[in-house]
């Protein structure tokens, strides 16, 4: 079933009660998980060194740490600053299996006052299971977490 984003706004809206980048990002992870169907893991890595993604709160199997720019979905999501919505992850060559159950991916930059503070990523065992209107929604759901948290520089300290 199609999740009902506007409804997961407003409720992600109420549970990011702290400003605290650590806990929401925590709650942020985990909710979307319980709320959004067919995932495997959901996930934020870091901007915490230059041109590298270090593993941050998460909610799957233990995965890959740290991701360079130079490589996979969300190093192409961090270098570019654009959503990457891939429908098969087998056909990326640079592709970085964590999980073998993994088929699709949604990774949604966080930029901050023209900075990327990280990225969220979300794994499907389904083929094409992000639709145009998952990517809206993911990235709805990421601007309640920018808007509801101190994100300036946090991470990278
Ligand atoms: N598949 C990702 C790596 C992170 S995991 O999926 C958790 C990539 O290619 O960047």
């Amino acid at each position: 079933m199609t999740p009902d984003y506007p409804l997961l706004v407003r409720q992600l809206e109420a549970l990011l009660d702290t400003l605290d980048w650590l806990s929401n990002s925590a709650q942020t992870c985990a909710f979307i998980m319980q709320e959004v169907g067919e995932l495997n893991w959901v996930g934020f890595y870091l901007h915490r060194q230059p041109n590298m993604l270090s593993l941050g709160p998460f909610q799957g199997k233990p995965a890959c740490h740290p991701i360079p720019f130079e490589k996979g979905v969300c190093g192409a999501a961090a270098r570019t600053r654009e959503t990457q919505r891939i429908d098969d992850v087998h056909a990326v060559a640079d592709h970085i299996a964590c999980d073998s159950a993994s088929n699709a991916e949604l990774v949604v930059p966080i930029v901050v006052k023209g900075q990327l503070w990280g990225v969220l990523d979300l794994d499907s065992p389904t083929k094409a299971r992000f639709t145009t209107n998952d990517q809206a929604g993911i990235e709805s759901l990421v601007t309640v977490f920018i808007d509801k948290t101190e994100l300036t520089t946090t991470a990278l300290t």
